[in-house]
Order: structure tokens, then C-alpha cells, then sequence
């Protein structure tokens, strides 16, 4: 058969699904087409995003440990830009430099050369002082393992970190308990962190994180020890507070489908991005 044939099959096909109806899928046709315009539109809008969007910016960043004679690249020449809002997933085999990059991008640690930009401020000479302020205000992060403090409720241990801020207690306790109702654990708030189930505990790890409405929220492994519908309900969780809050996220995991739920992959191999 050849293509005209072919495409006057599927033509009949189609009109058939509308009784021949010819006003009806035609109809059906350019509302198909506008939606393809839509999402054509949104991929456009996202790749031309205004620079002033920019929240995270490296460029040419190399990171070497030295350990004894045999010093390790952990980064080379890492360049990249993240946008206010964006949901990015950071991938890559085990010693990649995941957890190096999201360290330097969280000011936890420097770089040997190159530069960072956080909300267009450069933090490589900032002081510790400087830097743990704009960690405080900007950042919330979510460790691989959790650290939750085992003798406190889970309603105290969401508080910590906004302890260390000028909050009043009574502002504290609000943002609390609706962070814990964010997380599907108000009725947890009494409980010690042992009395929880693994996926109950990273949410909870996640709600602390967000205690001082971090505008960006960086996690290492966070469905780690996650069975897949746990693992779901976490990334959920942050698409939902992208979505609410414009919170820009940014996750490791060497698991492809978590990072595939993401807006966009980094992929580390060997230090470098590929
Ligand atoms: N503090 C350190 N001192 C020396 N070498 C380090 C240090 N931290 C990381 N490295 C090395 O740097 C490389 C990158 O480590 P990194 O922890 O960033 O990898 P990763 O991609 O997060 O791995 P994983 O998936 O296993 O967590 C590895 O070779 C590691 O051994
Ligand atoms: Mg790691």
C-alpha cells in the first residue's frame, strides 16, 4: 500500500470515531492542535527563561580533594544554571560527585576554582559568617540520612531549625503545624521519630527542611530507602510545593525513575556533566 492510501485509511479511521461528522472532528482536530501548540509554547518559555530567573549558577567549577599522594577530581569544569521554580534531578553512578556538587551549590563546601552564584550573589568569598546566614535564609536541605533527633517529638524536632532564627515561638508553632498537615502528619506531632515508619520520617525531614521557607531546597537521596510508592508520594510532595510555594528543588538520586518526574536531569560521570 502506498502513503497516499495509507493516509486516506487514517483519515477514514479517524472520521469514523465521529460518525462521519465532518464539523466534529474538525473540531476535535484544532483543539488536539492547540494543545500541542500549548505545550510547544511552555517547553519554549522554560528554555528562554529571563536570565533574572536564575537562582544557581556555576561556572567552570572543579572540585579535587587531596588525600595523601593520589588527590580525587570530584568536579571538572561543571557549568550549569537553575532556574526560580525549577524541579531538577542531579543523577550520575555511585562517586559521580552528586553529593560534592550539591554541597558546593549549598555553600557547605567550595570549590577549588570556579564560581558560584547563589540568587545572583557569588559565594565562594563570602565569610562562614556571611555564608551561614544566606544558608539560613535561602536553603533548606535534606540530607541522605535524616538526623532527626530521636529524643525529641516530631513537632519539636520541626521547630529546630527556625530556633536559630528572630521567630516568635507562637509564629514557630503555627508554621509547624501547618507544615506538619502539609506532610500528611498532623496526627503525629507527639510522636518520637521512632515511632515512625521510614517514609513517614523523610516527610517529616522535608516538612523541617521547609520550616524557614527556604527558596530553595537542595536533597540528597531523598527516597534512599524507599520502597517506589513512598518514593512517589516524597516527589509528589515536592512538585506540590514547586507548584504552591515556586520553591526551587533540587534532587540527587541514582534511581532513573524519580529523576525522570523531574523538569530536567543533570547527569554527572566522573566529575564532569554529560
Ligand atoms: N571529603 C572527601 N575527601 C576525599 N574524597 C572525597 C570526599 N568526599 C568525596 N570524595 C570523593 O569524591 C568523589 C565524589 O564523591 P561524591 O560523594 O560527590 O559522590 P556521589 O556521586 O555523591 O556518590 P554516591 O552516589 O555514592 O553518594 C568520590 O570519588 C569520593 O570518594
Ligand atoms: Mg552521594
Amino acid at each position: 500500500m502506498n502513503t497516499i492510501d495509507n493516509l486516506n485509511d487514517k483519515i477514514k479511521e479517524f472520521l469514523s470515531l465521529f460518525d462521519g461528522d465532518t464539523s466534529a472532528a474538525q473540531l476535535a482536530l484544532s483543539s488536539y492542535q492547540q494543545q500541542l501548540e500549548n505545550s510547544d509554547r511552555a517547553i519554549r518559555a522554560r528554555q528562554t527563561r529571563p536570565i533574572e530567573d536564575e537562582v544557581i549558577c556555576l561556572r567552570g567549577v572543579s572540585k579535587r580533594y587531596e588525600l595523601g599522594k593520589q588527590p580525587i577530581e570530584a568536579l571538572r569544569n561543571v557549568t550549569l544554571s537553575i532556574s526560580k521554580g525549577e524541579f531538577v534531578a542531579i543523577t550520575g553512578a555511585s562517586g559521580s560527585g552528586k553529593s560534592t556538587l550539591l554541597q558546593i551549590i549549598g555553600c557547605l563546601d567550595k570549590p577549588t576554582s570556579g564560581r558560584v552564584e547563589v540568587e545572583s550573589k557569588e559565594t565562594t568569598n563570602l565569610s562562614d559568617n556571611a555564608l551561614s546566614e544566606l544558608r539560613q535564609e535561602t536553603i533548606g536541605f535534606i540530607f541522605q540520612s535524616f538526623y532527626l533527633q530521636p529524643f525529641l517529638r516530631l513537632s519539636d524536632n520541626l521547630a529546630v531549625p527556625a530556633m536559630f532564627t528572630d521567630k516568635k515561638k507562637q509564629e514557630i508553632d503555627i508554621s509547624v503545624t501547618e507544615l506538619l498537615k502539609r506532610v500528611g502528619l498532623s496526627e503525629r506531632s507527639r510522636h518520637f521519630p521512632r515511632e515512625l515508619s521510614g517514609g513517614q520520617i523523610q516527610r517529616a525531614a522535608i516538612a523541617r527542611a521547609l520550616v524557614n521557607k527556604p527558596r530553595i531546597i537542595l536533597a540528597d537521596e531523598p527516597t534512599g530507602n524507599l520502597d517506589s510508592g513512598n518514593s512517589k508520594s516524597v516527589i509528589e510532595l515536592f512538585r506540590k510545593i514547586r507548584d504552591t510555594l515556586g520553591t526551587t528543588i533540587v534532587v540527587v538520586t541514582h534511581d532513573g525513575s524519580i529523576a525522570r518526574q523531574a523538569d530536567r536531569i543533570i547527569e554527572l560521570k566522573d566529575g564532569t556533566i554529560v
